[in-house]
């Protein structure tokens, strides 16, 4: 990678860390040292010109901030003549805000695509954004890397028989279809109402009975637990034997922990793309990296060659 280089912000380390060592690369040096009244500043501490450069930074836990560290660290390497800027998010934080579904509301996943465009960012490497259209939101490449194949792998090992998976919403079809074929297993999907933000209804299973069955839970991604709890619980009722979860993208804010322990739920995998914090280690989740397949990814990149034979 002489002619490449790799960077992290500070929202997620360990995966930047793991990422490296898997490239066999070490990390480039910043200087991070904010202003006294919480500005962001930063330098960067190794020669960039006309070296393509990747950034790794989530945009996840404290977003706002890290989002906002993105930008200035890709307005720095911009400005420091690098070829060509690749950002690198494990999780695109704001990717569920990508529609105006009220009045007088947002379109924040575009806003951030316009943001990291405008700060230089040349292409966007990222994993389950909330939905794949939102690649139509950039006008520079965005490679939309899957983490069902590894999530799959995992529930594979488990040897389910009779499994049906479930999507707990008609957003999370496309993603129980992939699932369901990998798997060999039928699907299912739930009539899913949101009430506020932390809580959720659930009418009625659509699809294959799941009485006396194994149930695999998938998301792209679990921020209060309201979703896959209540999609627990529903399952329960309607007689499932086991239940299982697999999302992708673990924000696990508030008291998501403690519900997710209390749910109906055998066991839970999900990815390493937001970092779990130690306090939030439970025994019931199974943390599967996802920093290989970003490895792999950036090496298409840099040798030009076809991100989905990665899948293949
Ligand atoms: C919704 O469209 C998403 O795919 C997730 O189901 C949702 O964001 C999960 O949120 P929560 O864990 O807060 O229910």
């Amino acid at each position: 990678m002489d002619r490449h280089i790799l960077f992290s912000g500070t929202s997620h380390q360990t995966f930047a860390a793991e990422l490296a060592s898997y490239l066999g690369v070490t990390l480039g040096k910043i200087l991070f040292e904010p202003f006294p009244d919480g500005e962001i500043y930063l330098q960067i501490q190794e020669n960039v010109r006309g070296r393509d450069v990747f950034v790794v930074q989530s945009i996840a836990r404290d977003p706002n901030y890290y989002l906002m560290e993105l930008l200035i660290m890709i307005d720095a390497l911009k400005r420091a003549s690098a070829k060509s800027i690749v950002a690198v998010i494990p999780y695109f934080g704001y990717s569920r805000q990508d529609r105006k579904d009220k009045p007088r509301v947002p379109i924040s996943a575009k806003l951030v695509a316009d943001l990291l465009a405008t700060a230089g960012a040349t292409r966007v490497l990222t994993m389950d954004l909330h939905a794949g259209q939102i690649q139509g939101f950039f006008d520079v490449p965005v490679d939309n890397l899957y983490a069902r194949p590894i999530l799959a792998d995992c529930v594979a090992r488990l040897q389910l028989k009779d499994l049906v998976i479930m999507a707990p919403d008609l957003g999370a079809i496309k993603i129980a279809r992939a699932y369901s074929n990998q798997l060999h297993a039928e699907f299912a999907v739930m009539d899913k109402r949101r009430v506020s933000t932390e809580e959720v209804s659930i009418t009625s299973i659509i699809g294959s009975d799941v009485k006396g069955r194994d149930v695999l839970l998938v998301d792209d991604l679990c921020s209060t637990a309201g979703t896959l709890c209540t999609a627990a619980e529903t399952c329960r009722k309607a007689g499932a034997k086991r239940i299982y979860a697999a999302f992708t993208h673990g924000l696990l804010v508030g008291e998501a922990v403690k519900k997710l322990g209390q749910a109906p739920i055998e066991k839970i995998f999900m990815c390493n793309t937001v970092p779990l914090l130690e306090e939030q280690a439970h025994e019931k989740f199974e943390v599967v990296s996802s920093a290989p397949l970003f490895g792999e990814a950036i090496r298409c990149i840099i040798s030009a060659d076809s991100i989905s034979s990665i899948f293949n």
